[in-house]
């Protein structure tokens, strides 16, 4: 279906609890390509500053983060009999522990930091160098990848999309409401599209992707629609 002969570079952008990564997912089986969760790197680097007290009463040793980021080393493997992509801190898996409250509530204040983000941005271009993938996350098509062939930008209602997070933590036993993680997915929103590092914001050039009321199915035909559209692949 792709063109061998060509690198693709696609990023998906867009708010916490999207379907970003499950569409990313697909996306990449799809074409054969590589799939690279961004969120997962900052997810990675706020569980260390978690496990390590850099993070402490709600507060960032900001000196000790920086010496920090020097022995973090994220990777992702790919379990083919589980079809299913893991995530590794410094050579152990992760993949869980990650997607926890904890970590989910203390992620978006290390992704505010300067420094953190252009040790994250550095990584991920690196990724991006040699083999065509598809990257999600909030900055992809803006500061990451501004030349990637395709950008989409995809959005759903708020309360959609606490819907979607709260059935992930009943399906884990999370002991936590529905109010609580919509109160979260709210307060990500804002902090992720008001911070001065490279706040969330759709590319001039992304296509906007609204999955409120379409399925995995559709959103995937309409993805392949526009890189057909654009030629990139037959
Ligand atoms: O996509 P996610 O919910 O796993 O992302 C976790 C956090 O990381 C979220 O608060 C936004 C932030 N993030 C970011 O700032 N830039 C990215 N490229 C990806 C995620």
């Amino acid at each position: 279906m792709i063109d061998n002969t060509s690198k693709l570079v696609i990023a998906i952008d867009g708010y916490s609890s999207c379907g970003k990564s499950t569409v990313a997912k697909d996306l990449a089986k799809l074409l054969n390509i590589i799939f690279i969760d961004s969120g997962a790197m900052y997810r990675c680097v706020t569980l260390f500053a978690l496990e390590n007290e850099i993070i402490k009463g709600g507060a960032i040793n900001v000196d000790k983060l920086k010496e920090a980021l020097n022995h973090i080393s994220i990777t992702f493997k790919f379990d083919a009999q589980a079809k299913t992509n893991e995530t590794y801190l410094n050579g152990v898996s992760v993949e869980k522990k990650i997607r926890g409250l904890e970590v989910s509530n203390h992620v978006s204040m290390i992704s505010a930091l300067g420094f953190v983000r252009e040790k994250m941005v550095e990584l991920q271009q690196k990724m991006g160098e040699t083999d065509s993938i598809v990257m999600d996350g909030r900055d992809i098509g803006t500061v990451v990848f501004p030349d990637a062939d395709l950008k989409l930008f995809m959005t759903a209602s708020p309360e959609i999309r606490a819907g979607r997070r709260f059935k992930e933590y009943q399906d884990k036993n999370e002991d936590i409401s529905f109010e609580e993680v919509l109160e979260n997915v709210k307060k990500r929103d804002h902090i992720d599209e008001t911070r001065d590092e490279s706040p969330l914001k759709k590319a001039d050039d992304a296509v906007v992707l609204d999955n409120g009321n379409i399925g995995k199915e559709e959103q995937l035909e309409f993805i392949v629609g526009e890189l057909k559209n654009k030629g990139l692949i037959k």
